[in-house]
């Protein structure tokens, strides 16, 4: 088994037995129904496989509370996303402390869940953004999610009953237990972890390899959960991904899967977030680098990495591995950063997001220093689909 214990000391399980999984049904089936949505489904699978370990369920008032204003649960484990459930109040007016509910898809009306709510609490949105997401811009992506959500929120332990069914690349659904027994079985000892809800550019690239080079494999994990609708589809990415690691990665020491969250744009605090998430996943290191799960200028470019500074090492177990922003010089004639190259900045290759977006758009490949030409192609692919489906 992987060398790194859980964030908390347990790999937590909340999957009810597949033996006693009638019965529960059965039980449920009795229950008060809740409707929840997409994400909430994806905590709660996450919360059941022992990603979000140590939490048990979504958060009761003292855990939020602490969690907003400190980054740590009540207890004092480092904490630093709050994972809530929000419910309508004429709803929440119903439920009452103590009693089981279930929790229904409200797509496919699948009982995914029980809970036994132990917390019914009101929350301030504003405080909320501010703390977490150091903004009460409606503008950012994940503050609009925020304030579209009602301000009562329900804690408690949750028991999972029927998983959420891959759409697409079941294949690389792993879950924390898997890919800890998946890291051993390869013989690594140390192992780092890559958060991404981009194409992987030649920046990536070159981190990903630096810290390849002091560990003995990658876990290459893209996030596929909700992202905001101008990044590039899970579907499209996931290609680029394969694409990549047959063409420059060696096969014994790159591992992918995907990371079923949704995407909270909440910069420094999610990458503390990630990085616990990916030591669940039994890696030892992670990587943050330039404005990790950043936004439009709401985070400094190195914030998400300085965010460490405020815990102790053995508090955060995983090795944070931070890197500068990095580029192709044309000097140096490689990838660099200003740690690595003394150059000028009119010898460094910059290509904003929209400028690459651009030449995708119209069928050119950005220069191969920027984009490996194999992964141009299928971004090329991907983007006129995603158009014609427009
Ligand atoms: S993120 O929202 O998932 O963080 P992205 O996929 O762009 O976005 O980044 C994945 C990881 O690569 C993050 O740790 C980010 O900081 C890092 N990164 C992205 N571009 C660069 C770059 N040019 N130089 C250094 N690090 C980078």
């Amino acid at each position: 088994m992987s060398r790194i214990l859980p964030h908390g000391g347990t790999l937590i399980n909340r999957l009810v037995p597949e033996e006693q999984k009638e019965q529960a049904l059965q039980q449920a089936a009795a229950l008060k129904q809740l409707r929840v949505n997409a994400w909430t489904i994806s905590d709660l699978d996450l919360i059941a496989v022992g990603a979000f370990s140590p939490l048990t369920g979504f958060m009761n008032e003292a855990d939020y509370n602490s969690v907003v204003e400190s980054m740590r649960l009540a207890d004092g484990t480092v904490w630093s996303i709050p994972i809530t459930l929000a419910v309508a109040p004429e709803v929440a007016a119903t439920l009452h402390v103590g009693e089981a509910i279930a929790l229904v898809g409200e797509e496919d009306n699948v009982v995914y869940a029980t809970m036994d709510v132990s917390s019914i609490y009101q929350v301030d949105h504003s405080n909320e953004a501010l703390k977490v997401f150091k903004t009460d811009d409606r503008a950012h992506p994940g503050v609009s999610k925020l304030f579209s959500r009602p301000s009562t929120y329900i804690g408690g332990s949750i028991e999972l009953l029927n998983r959420p069914k891959p759409k697409k690349f079941e294949a690389f659904y792993f879950d924390p237990s898997e890919t800890r027994r998946i890291f051993a079985g390869k013989g690594w000892r140390t192992v780092v972890g890559f958060q991404t809800r981009n194409p992987v550019h030649r920046a990536h690239e070159y981190i990903q390899k630096a810290a390849m080079e002091i560990v003995d494999g990658l876990f290459l994990n893209p996030l596929v959960g909700e992202t905001k609708s101008d990044d590039i589809s899970a579907d499209v990415r996931m290609k680029s991904y394969l694409v990549l690691l047959q063409n420059y990665y060696p096969a014994d020491h790159a591992f992918l899967g995907v990371f079923p969250a949704a995407m909270r744009y909440a910069g420094p605090r999610e990458a503390i977030f990630h990085a616990m998430v990916r030591k669940n996943y039994g890696c030892t290191h992670f990587i943050v680098g330039r404005d990790h799960a950043g936004v439009g200028d709401y985070y400094g470019t190195y914030e998400a990495q300085e965010i460490f500074s405020n815990f102790t090492a053995e508090e955060i177990g995983i090795t944070p591995l931070f890197f500068e922003h990095s580029f192709y010089c044309t000097k140096c004639g490689s990838m660099a950063s200003s740690k690595t190259c003394p150059h000028d900045k009119s010898m460094h290759l910059h290509l904003s997001g929209t400028k690459v977006r651009a030449l995708l758009r119209g069928g050119e490949c950005p220069p191969p220093e920027f984009t490996r030409p194999e992964i141009a192609a299928v971004l090329i692919e991907g983007m006129n689909e995603q158009e014609m489906q427009l």
